[in-house]
């Protein structure tokens, strides 16, 4: 793989990561609603500190530092793309401090508390899955404004395996919590969750 193919992998990986998360907290909080399992709060709880800890304070602020970046320097028709997506990061931040907020309501027994998170949830994955379907198109562009050099230094912030919250292993770290979030899901969801895994991206 070169660096453009690397770095490209890295980010469409880290964005599959995020939307089968969403996609779990989706499928259980339906069949709450259905009457088809009980709420797991444990599920809902390490689900919502992995979109804190990942995308909100590792993949975001990367892409800003780099990917967004280098397309501002080598393509002036993209600033409007740009402009939005780093909106869209600024405003996810806050929406999260909703779920939280909506989640805590639901926990502390609230009659609308499991209407309100998962309205929450919902409106959060469909910004986020219109927000990484927008980068994926802005990365193809990027593969034909971008230099050699310019791949080389968007791979190696990707790769880099140290962060504040998580300490030197940090994308360990992300797929333990990935792995155990999918293990929490109820057995019956476990299928149809591998099957949407192993599909090719935009998978749900
Ligand atoms: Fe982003
Ligand atoms: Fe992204």
């Amino acid at each position: 793989m070169n660096a453009s193919e690397h770095a490209i992998d890295t980010i469409h990986q880290e964005h599959r990561s995020l939307g089968m998360v969403l996609h779990t907290l989706q499928a259980l909080l339906n069949k709450v609603a259905a009457n088809h399992a009980v709420a797991d709060f444990g599920l809902f709880a390490a689900a919502l500190y992995y979109i804190d800890c990942f995308p909100e304070r590792c993949h975001h602020p990367r892409e800003e530092e780099h990917l967004f970046k280098a397309m501002h320097l080598r393509s002036a028709e993209s600033a409007a793309v740009l402009d939005r997506l780093q909106a869209d990061h600024g405003r996810s931040a806050l929406t999260l401090s909703h779920l939280h907020r909506a989640l805590v309501h639901y926990q502390g027994g609230a009659p609308d508390g499991l209407e309100h998170f998962r309205a929450a949830v919902d409106g959060y994955a469909a910004d986020m899955r219109e927000h990484m379907a927008c980068e994926e198109a802005l990365m193809q562009h990027a593969q034909t404004v971008l230099t050699g050099d310019d791949w080389a230094r968007i791979a190696a912030a990707f790769a880099a395996n140290d962060d504040p919250l998580f300490g030197r292993n940090q994308r360990l770290a992300f797929t333990r919590l990935y792995q155990r979030i999918m293990m929490m899901a109820p057995r019956k969801m476990k299928s149809a969750l591998r099957a949407a895994e192993s599909l090719p991206y935009p998978p749900l």
